[in-house]
């Protein structure tokens, strides 16, 4: 059976992309920074007939992230698919210049050095074909004029995008793809009740890429599953 691993499915998109790959046939792992938050996640699934296992991971967190990897080795599980979905857009997050340096900081620890460190560390237990998909955003893109809603978090996906063009040139040799998702403006916590898109739709793409599309789209940004430019 292949394995997915999606990082912080407590709720929102990566709760919904693991409940989606439910019927896929894969074993599913939904990894978190709150065990308790968890707990809760696993349950909704539970009561939807969705087994899922419980990964404690921080991903802003080089011990945590590191413990995580060990415990997953551990089981001698291998990983077919990484969803590297976690990720904070954090409140004052307003100016470059006059927020304080603490949000950038935290937002690019959790959202950029959070998915490649967690691509390292479990690179070693990856599966050849395999697969590493980013969860990023619009607000990261290089074309689109920049419309100063949450700087940190748009320059941190902007580095993920980065980030996911030089994997996918570093690990084809290794026959793991690389991708980057925008979900569109979805209605969760993050994305606000005045989001324009369901969390079945932001779900869509991610889900998609990991399990019907081809190897060969790896190093592309996806949205809607179209190839958007970066
Ligand atoms: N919603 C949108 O409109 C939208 C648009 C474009 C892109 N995206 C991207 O889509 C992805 C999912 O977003 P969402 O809307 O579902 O957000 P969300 O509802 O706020 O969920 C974010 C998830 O990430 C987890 N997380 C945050 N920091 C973490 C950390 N250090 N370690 C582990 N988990 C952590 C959260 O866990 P806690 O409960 O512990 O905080 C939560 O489970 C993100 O990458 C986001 O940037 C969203």
């Amino acid at each position: 059976m292949k394995t997915v691993l999606v990082t912080g499915a407590n709720k929102g998109i990566g709760l919904e992309i693991a409940r989606q790959m439910a019927g896929s046939g894969f074993d599913i792992t939904i990894s978190g920074r709150s065990e308790q938050r968890l707990r809760e996640a696993s349950d909704i699934l539970k009561r939807n007939g969705i087994e899922v296992h419980l990964l404690l991971m921080d991903v802003g967190n080089d011990a945590s992230v590191e413990a995580a990897a060990k415990a997953w080795s551990a089981g001698g599980k291998k990983l077919d698919v990484l969803i590297n979905n976690a990720a904070v857009a954090i409140k004052g997050d307003r100016s470059l210049t006059v927020s304080p340096f603490e949000i950038f900081d935290e937002t690019i620890q959790i959202n950029s050095y959070g998915p490649l460190r967690v691509t390292r560390a479990f690179l070693p237990m990856m599966n050849k074909p395999g697969r590493v998909i980013m969860m990023s955003s619009g607000g990261g893109s290089m074309t689109d004029p920049v419309e100063g809603w949450s700087p940190s978090y748009c320059v941190s996906k902007t580095m993920l995008n980065g980030l996911t063009r030089h994997l996918a040139y570093e690990l084809e040799k290794s026959s793991i793809a690389v991708n980057a998702v925008c979900p569109g403006w979805v209605k969760t916590d993050m994305g606000g009740k005045g989001a324009t898109r369901s969390v079945e739709k932001g779900a869509e793409t991610p889900v998609w890429l990991a399990t019907e599309a081809s190897q060969l789209l790896s190093g592309q940004f996806f949205r809607d599953k179209k190839s958007i430019p970066w």
